[in-house]
């Protein structure tokens, strides 16, 4: 992108809730709780704050820091501070790429659970076997999926992503109350919840293993939208005057605060429904599209809270997959010279082709796996397991060695900013992430090939 044609946001506060509303999304909300529940509770949910508040931090700052000093996007602004660093701006970009398919089968799983909420379903959809049989038909799911990926496109196309955002601006202080209600209300109304609570916040030692740092550092890229590039664009539009240190806090706590809120809606659910058997914390991806119905179909008035909640969730989805569009067909504009609509209708096509092997992995297609996983859970993992690992580590050696952390520092100090945590920040760019990103990718692939099970 040229530098003239470079908008910025109006001030901090539009900055902050730009980027939180790309990080808040189907992350935090399904993916947050399935993990914490399976890798660990309490566990897991330590891990994940303590690297939020070291890794992730460092990571944004960095990236933020990127995009404002070279004003470019990822491929861009890669090659502009390092010529061999070129690839990784490339790299970053495969990411976006790979997520926005699979994110939208999952957006559409949520706009047919919108649908039945809608349509005053909440008992059929609260039976066991409801979500899974689902999937497994070869016809709704690609239609609800099609769906959600049209509208990401057409808002893209549009570029009118100021109005869903401003919807979502109202959505998102919503959606935390509403998770809330949803949490005290189970917790409260339901027999053995509160073991759920105690599991989800206490940590237990013996729950831990390296899988637990392996799941929670993939689930800190995805959740804080790192290791692909968006922050490093998302810097590239803030203005010189505004704290990166802050910002990042502001970002941080909020994506946080959000999947941390969901866990507690989502966990002490499952404990109470499933009468103690553990075994249902092992659920994966379908957790939330399991239990909540649930919940849902207790409550007095169940039909309109679930429809409420999953309008909510859909807003916080759209937000974060019209990012995920966005970024791609800014690629595709500055790299292949294209204009913005035929950009987006490649974006869209390709994005149906991958989406549709994601949506075929559970019916048609559910005989073949790629390494033991299904398409959808492949593309999360060499995504979030394998790739943005990579990128974090480029991202590191690249701030730490060669340009060395005070060219960051000095952009984040820049008009009279402060950076308190400069020091924590260069340790962790230098030694501590580069050193648990390796292990991590180390282990990832081990078990990967079968060669380890973590
Ligand atoms: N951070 C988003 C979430 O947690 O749902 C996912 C995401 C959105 C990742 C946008 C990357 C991105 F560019």
């Amino acid at each position: 992108m040229k530098s003239e044609n470079r908008s910025s946001f109006t001030g901090k506060v539009g900055f902050v809730l730009a980027a939180a509303g790309s990080a808040v999304g189907l992350g935090n909300i399904w993916r947050f709780p399935y993990l914490a529940a399976k890798y660990g509770g309490g566990m897991f949910l330590l891990v994940y704050i303590i690297l939020a508040v070291t890794f992730g931090f460092s990571l944004m700052v960095a990236e933020i820091a990127i995009g404002r000093k070279t004003g470019q996007s990822a491929i861009g602004a890669f090659r502009q501070l390092n010529r061999r660093f070129s690839f990784v701006g490339y790299l970053a970009a495969i990411i976006p790429t790979i997520i926005l398919p699979y994110y939208s089968v999952i957006g559409g799983w949520v706009m047919k659970y919108l649908a039945g909420f809608v349509a005053g379903q909440s008992s059929a959809m609260a039976q066991d076997t409801y979500f899974t049989d689902y999937i497994a038909t070869a016809g709704e799911p690609v239609f609800w999926f099609l769906l959600f990926i049209g509208i990401t496109a057409v808002v893209v196309m549009l570029g009118v992503e100021k109005g869903i955002e401003n919807v979502s601006k109202f959505m998102m202080p919503v959606l935390i109350v509403l998770i809330l209600i949803i949490a005290v209300y189970t917790i409260v109304s339901m027999d053995g919840a509160w073991e759920g609570v105690v599991y989800y916040i206490k940590p237990d030692f013996s729950h831990f293993s390296l899988m637990t740092v392996v799941a929670a550092m993939g689930q800190l890229f995805y959740s804080m939208s790192l290791a692909m590039g968006i922050m490093i664009t998302f810097g590239s539009y803030m203005k010189k005057d505004i704290s990166i240190e802050n910002s990042t806090h502001q970002i941080e706590v909020f994506d946080t605060g959000v999947a941390f809120l969901a866990g507690l809606m989502i966990i002490p659910a499952v404990f109470a429904f499933s009468g103690g058997d553990q075994s249902a914390l092992g659920k994966g991806p379908s957790l939330m599209f399991i239990t909540l119905p649930k919940v849902f179909d207790t409550m007095p008035g169940g039909n309109l809270i679930g429809a409420a909640f999953f309008v909510m969730v859909l807003f916080a989805a759209l937000t974060s997959s019209i990012s995920l569009m966005e970024t791609i067909v800014s690629i595709f504009c500055d790299k292949l010279k294209m204009k913005r609509i035929p950009a987006c209708i490649l974006v869209f096509g390709i994005s149906v082709a991958l989406g549709l092997l994601s949506c075929f992995g559970y019916s048609i297609l559910s005989a073949v796996t790629v390494f033991g996983m299904t398409f959808l859970d492949f593309f999360d993992f060499i995504s979030n397991n394998v790739l943005m690992p990579i990128v974090a580590f480029a991202t590191c050696i690249l701030v730490g060695y060669i340009l060395k952390p005070k060219t960051v520092i000095e952009e984040a100090e820049a008009h009279g900013g402060t950076f308190k945590q400069k020091k924590l920040f260069s340790v962790m760019i230098r030694y501590i992430a580069p050193v648990c990103i390796v292990l991590i990718l180390v282990s990832s692939i081990l078990d990967f090939f079968g060669i380890v099970k973590i």
